[in-house]
């Protein structure tokens, strides 16, 4: 089985923005930088920089790269709109925080910029500008010149058919012109690997070659890491939002590995999931009690039975409304403000009204419990989780039986 080695699996980008689209793919390209340790890289289109940091990130176990150059307008196009200068500024500010002498920007228009770039020059392009058809056609002839002759060149969104989007159409003709030379990968939008030359070294190349199994295999392997980092930036959204944060567009997720923010903002989840626990509790005492509690309104004989009943409920009560407290203390306001003065309402109303208060009580909480939010949180919670740990198997898999780690 053709599977890359496991750091490229475990590769999880330092910098992530709001824009998703392209996130996926930061182990491909951490794998392409050390594979074929290209001297120059080139890219088109960089806007706030998810793929060009990816890129910086594997480059900096590459000293055979001399320099990877970021080319953009920074002024936005159809597919983006138009942008502000926060944009241009949220690019440098990282660029500037890396302090990484090779690393270089040219704001300027594509056709602009390839006149400073020497036929040949380039060993590694990225083209992920503007997306019509017309435009990245042009992109690829006007920067083909300047490739070296082993030169690989990657083009992102081949899996995009919407109306005006035409890579997938470049994409088709670049398959038919260069048989044997080219890789498709599908998830995040697709991202077709050009390779120019005749060169077999570095594992990456090998994707040119291989048979349909083993690259539908590769294909799902590389699909699942990069949605394990798409689903980390999208669990961490909603997680910041919903517990009162805010992620602007210029926001920027805990970078890479460092998942203590995330894990703090699960544990709210996990008191939030807690609650739902006690408020099922609290509906379900409810529901068995309901006919004595309503009976008792019209048969006298029944008070002390309900009175009973309400001492019993009131103890328990008092007992999860302790352990929510408690709770409450470790992880702060997260569910203290729509729980709180419910409770405090239900245990202070006096007897013949506990029935409403636990109505309005149990109404508010189920409108709590529908809240499809939960759901799709948790789900997306576990699914990344799953993928993680169909990675490892898939690490385990390798380091059992690639021969780089079983020698
Ligand atoms: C899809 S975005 C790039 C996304 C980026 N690679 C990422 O990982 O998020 C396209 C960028 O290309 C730039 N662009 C499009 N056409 C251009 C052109 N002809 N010259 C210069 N920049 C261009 C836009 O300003 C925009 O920032």
């Amino acid at each position: 089985m053709f599977l890359p080695p496991p750091e490229v699996l475990d590769f999880f980008p330092d910098y992530r923005t709001t824009q998703i689209a392209w996130q996926g793919l930061a182990p491909v390209a951490a794998w392409a930088i050390w594979s074929l340790k290209p001297g120059r890289v080139v890219e088109l289109g960089s806007y706030r920089g998810d793929s060009f940091f990816a890129f910086l990130d594997a480059a900096s176990q590459v000293p055979e790269l001399r320099e990877i150059v970021a080319v953009d307008s920074w002024t936005g196009d159809k597919h983006t709109g138009p942008f502000t200068g926060q944009v241009y500024a949220q690019f440098h500010d990282e660029l500037e925080r890396r302090g990484d002498h090779r690393v270089r920007s040219i704001r300027a228009l594509f056709s602009d910029a390839a006149t400073q770039f020497e036929e040949g020059s380039i060993d590694m392009l990225h083209i992920d500008g503007a997306h019509e058809y017309d435009a990245v056609k042009l992109d690829f002839e006007q920067w083909l010149p300047k490739m070296s002759p082993n030169g690989v060149v990657l083009f992102h969104d081949t899996m995009v058919t919407d109306p005006d989007f035409g890579v997938w159409q470049v994409w088709a003709e670049i398959e038919a012109a260069y048989p044997n030379r080219t890789f498709n990968f599908e998830h995040s939008n697709g991202l077709g690997v050009l390779f120019l030359g005749d060169d077999t070294t570095g594992d990456f190349r090998q994707l040119a070659l291989l048979p349909p199994r083993e690259a539908a295999i590769l294909r799902d392997t590389m699909r699942l890491t990069g949605e394990a980092i798409v689903n980390t930036t999208r669990y961490e959204y909603l997680l910041i939002t919903r517990n009162g944060g805010a992620v602007d567009v210029g926001h920027i997720y805990s970078r890479g590995h460092d998942r203590t923010r995330i894990e703090r903002l699960r544990s709210i989840e996990a008191t939030r999931l807690e609650t739902h626990a006690l408020n099922a509790w609290i509906e379900q005492w409810f529901n068995v009690h309901k006919g004595d509690l309503t009976a008792a309104l019209v048969e006298p004989s029944m008070l002390t039975q309900t009175k009973l009943l309400r001492e019993e409920f009131e103890g328990q009560l008092q007992h999860h409304v302790a352990r929510l407290e408690q709770l409450l203390a470790e992880q702060g306001n997260a569910i203290r403000l729509s729980l709180e003065p419910l409770v405090i309402q239900a245990l202070t109303t006096p007897g013949g009204s506990l029935g409403p208060a636990l109505a309005s009580f149990l109404a508010e909480m189920s409108r709590e419990k529908n809240d499809a939010q939960d759901d799709s949180i948790m789900s997306l919670g576990s699914k990344a989780d799953a993928q993680d740990q169909a990675i490892d198997t898939i690490l385990n898999y390798i380091r059992r039986n690639d021969p780089r780690f079983t020698s």
